[in-house]
């Protein structure tokens, strides 16, 4: 049986987290990559977005953060991504550019761009709240909680 387009990707991602040396930061940043993709999957569900392509963005979005470092982690990411994406031959154009425009924007947590953007950010801040709930989050963070726990229907 052939992979869904998601665990191929995943595959990929979690075999490049493999070589990190720290094996705490290594957990660290397998648990965050796939908390981020599956918020993403769900956030998506909620608003009519493809929950496919949100999920990949999640499962990528900080592969090159955690295994190189977080200077410009956002643009660096997205062209890591590009070229995974590309590599696998299973992704139309107009798909990898959806992914990878959300990754590049997922650091500017304090503007408003395309669905998918928005999506991976405010999963990216839930997980970064969920991981350490009883920490102060930081202002542009405690915002989009504010506007997610309005949606979700529950107190952050
Ligand atoms: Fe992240």
């Amino acid at each position: 049986m052939s992979m869904d387009r998601i665990h191929a990707v995943e595959n990929i991602s979690y075999t490049i987290l493999q070589e990190m040396a720290d094996e705490f930061e290594k957990a660290e940043a397998y648990v965050h990559l796939s908390s981020v993709a599956r918020f993403s999957f769900m956030l998506a569900q909620k608003r009519g977005e493809n929950a496919e392509l949100a999920y990949i963005a999640g499962s990528l979005h900080d592969l090159y953060a955690f295994t190189h470092d977080r200077k410009e982690h956002a643009l660096h990411g997205s062209r890591l991504a590009f070229g995974i994406l590309k590599s696998l031959n299973i992704f139309k154009d107009d798909e990898i550019d959806a992914i990878v425009t959300s990754i590049r924007h997922h650091s500017d947590k304090k503007r408003v761009h395309d669905p998918l953007s928005e999506i991976l950010k405010d999963a990216d801040v839930l997980d970064h709240y969920l991981s350490s709930p009883y920490q102060r989050q930081s202002e542009k963070d405690s915002l989009r909680l504010k506007g997610l726990s309005a949606e979700i229907g529950f107190k952050l």
